[in-house]
């Protein structure tokens, strides 16, 4: 495929065409409100890049195999998309990630043997891509396990881990420089290999808190790697693609170590320095104050101001119509409801907000982290829906927790604080909350969209 090949000025026009759509997507999703066109202009831009490819009078060779993967990648892409819960996204998220940079290290890989060693900037650019690639498909492989609870989600630390990473990526670029200098056969398999292992002692020491943020890294990779095929096959719609996944997922890698309140570096290499072991809690045997819906609902109903906070929990149990439900009713009583939405909570970036538009809960009703925090001292009651991690205050006094330095909902600043959860099992990040055991909290133990039918239909004999 990779002989010269000058696409007619019509492609080149659609190629603009889907670039521009895909600019358009990517600033559409930056709001709820047009989150889902945005998601449907860019699939546009996708179909329209792959159709006009078939027509652009580039030599294709095993055009069956072709169309027999793209229909099967379609299907499955199409199945899962459908069947993935919305808790589980980031992890189909992982996986797709995974999947783009395995294609483009294949991609390279196959170049390679195409490119000869004379353009030396393209062999570069080859040899960059089959590294990128290999270690995003890696990386993501591990996070997927990781968030899919199939392998531990703590920090696995393999003794001298530091060292045998240094060592692997030290070996990685030198295979690399060698198959630039001098192209041999083995030296790329030896690349391949090394690069693999590389992506997963990366992923590997990285603590179940802080792998969404690797997911984006490894996602920005991705986009390199792609940027680097376009330009080793001479595309320019994979070059700008690829840089977009790029630079977007270089931004979000850093909003999102931002709000877990550390920097990337500690994110990654910390479990290397012994800075996110913290403390794992099932639950200990210390006296908690738990209540009826009815107790509750009383609670809320004589309070003035009350703070909803909806977490993981209100995801999983999918009462986010319900919580709105409450919320109105608590309007309609004359008490002030805001919701409380902390940057990280759930499982994704922007999942309450996702989950509350889908329950048309008015935006205006949603106050960010910085926003809401100055309110809580002044504050009832605060609800807690399913939500842990993001209001624990170990992240500001326990330098083990592997939380330490995100900034979280000061919920301990209110009167009074209601969870609704169903057990005393800990959050996402495995660790004991002091604040379930404070003896202004009261627990109501149940699935959340069950506890909040009961509470609100309690509210209305109040
Ligand atoms: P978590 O700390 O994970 O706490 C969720 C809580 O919900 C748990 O205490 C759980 O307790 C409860 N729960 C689960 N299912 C429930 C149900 N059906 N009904 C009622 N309660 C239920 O959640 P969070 O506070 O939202 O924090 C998010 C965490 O995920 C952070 O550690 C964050 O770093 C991490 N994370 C975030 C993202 C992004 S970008 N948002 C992505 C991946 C991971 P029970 O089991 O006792 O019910």
């Amino acid at each position: 495929m990779n002989e010269v090949h000058t696409d007619p000025i019509w492609v080149q026009l659609a190629y603009l065409v889907a670039a521009v759509l895909f600019i358009i997507a990517l600033k559409s999703m930056s709001s709820p409100r047009t989150a889902r066109s945005g998601v449907l202009i860019g699939a546009t831009g996708a179909l329209l890049a792959t159709v006009v490819l078939f027509f652009s009078g580039i030599e294709l060779l095993n055009l069956g195999l072709i169309l027999g993967f793209l229909a099967v990648g379609s299907i499955i892409g199409w199945v899962a998309a459908r069947r993935v819960k919305m808790t589980a996204m980031p992890q189909l998220v992982a996986l797709f990630n995974g999947v783009g940079g395995g294609a483009a290290a294949l991609i390279a890989v196959v170049e390679y043997f195409e490119v000869g060693s004379s353009d030396l900037l393209l062999l570069i650019f080859t040899v960059a891509t089959v590294i990128v690639g290999s270690i995003a498909f890696s990386g993501s492989i591990v996070t997927f396990l990781k968030l899919q609870e199939l392998m531990t989600t703590r920090p696995v630390i393999i003794p001298l881990g530091k060292w045998v990473t240094i060592l692997v990526a030290v070996g990685t670029v030198a295979a690399g420089i060698g198959l630039v200098v001098q192209p041999q056969d083995w030296l790329l398999v030896l690349l391949l290999v090394l690069s693999l292992i590389f992506g997963v002692l990366f992923v590997l020491p990285v603590g179940g808190a802080d792998v969404p943020i690797v997911i984006s890294l490894l996602n920005a990779l991705t986009g390199l790697a792609v940027a680097a095929s376009g330009y080793v096959l001479d595309n320019v719609l994979l070059l700008i693609a690829g840089t977009l996944v790029g630079a977007s997922g270089t931004l979000l890698t850093n909003l999102m170590a931002k709000a877990m309140g550390r920097p990337l570096t500690s994110t990654l290499f910390g479990a290397f320095s012994g800075t996110t072991a913290g403390s794992t809690s099932a639950g200990s045997d210390r006296p908690v104050r738990s209540a009826s819906p009815n107790d509750v609902a009383i609670m809320l109903g004589f309070a003035s101001k009350v703070i909803l906070v909806p977490g993981y929990g209100l995801a999983v149990a999918q009462a986010q119509s319900t919580l709105r439900e409450l919320a109105d009713l608590l309007t309609e009583k004359g008490i002030e409801v805001d919701y409380a939405i902390h940057p990280v909570a759930g499982r994704m970036p922007g999942h309450m907000n996702v989950l509350l538009a889908e329950a048309n809960v008015p935006y205006e009703q949603l106050k960010e982290m910085d926003e809401i925090n100055p309110e809580f001292s002044s504050t009832d009651v605060v609800l807690v829906v399913g939500a842990n991690d993001v209001v624990n205050p170990a992240a500001r006094t326990d330098k083990s927790a592997p939380i330490y330095g995100m900034p979280i909902l000061n919920v301990d600043q209110a009167q009074q604080v209601v969870f609704l959860k169903r057990s005393m099992r800990p959050g996402f990040a495995g660790i004991e909350n002091e604040i379930l055991y404070d003896p202004k909290t009261t627990l109501l133990f149940g699935d959340a969209k069950d506890s909040l039918t009961k509470v609100v239909a309690a509210l209305k004999t109040v």
